[in-house]
């Protein structure tokens, strides 16, 4: 079974879609095994995004994860990173398509809505990143 973190961002959490968002996940099949309501810090935001320490937006991506209350949670099931991803959309909310979460909540890349894991091994090391008693 796959693991990946899913953060329900400052923008999502701001208007009241925590629980419209939560709820696709699970419908689609994934289970919740962890969960909570928390602000990130500077040093968690700057860990979790690393991998993107090069990239022109970094500050705009630590900046903006670290601006307002959030929910983490992860999600485990099979194939839990892709299908949490189709259920997120693709990263452009422009590109994305109507049904997803990023299609139908957003319009601005910096203000995407939702992260999700890329990959098994990003989804192991964000959930102990934010979870370490998993
Ligand atoms: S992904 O999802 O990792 O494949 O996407 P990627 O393009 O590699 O982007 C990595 C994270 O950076 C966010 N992002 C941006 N933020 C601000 N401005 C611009 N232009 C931009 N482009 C990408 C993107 O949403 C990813 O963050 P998370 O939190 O994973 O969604």
């Amino acid at each position: 079974m796959e693991k990946t973190l899913i953060l329900v961002k400052p923008d999502a959490f701001a208007r009241g879609l925590s629980g419209e968002i939560i709820a696709r996940f699970e419908r689609k099949g994934l289970k919740i095994i962890a969960a909570k309501h928390m602000t990130v810090t500077e040093d968690l935001a700057k860990q979790h995004y690393a991998e993107h320490t090069e990239r022109p937006f970094f500050g705009e991506l630590v900046s903006f994860i670290t601006s307002g209350p959030i929910i983490a949670l992860v999600f485990e099931g099979d194939n839990a990173i892709k299908a949490a991803r189709q259920v997120i959309g693709a990263t452009n909310p422009l590109e994305a398509t109507t049904g997803s979460i990023r299609g139908d909540f957003a319009i601005a890349v910096g203000t995407n809505m939702v992260h999700g894991s890329d990959s098994p091994e990003s989804g192991i090391r964000e959930a102990g990143l934010f979870f370490p008693e998993l």
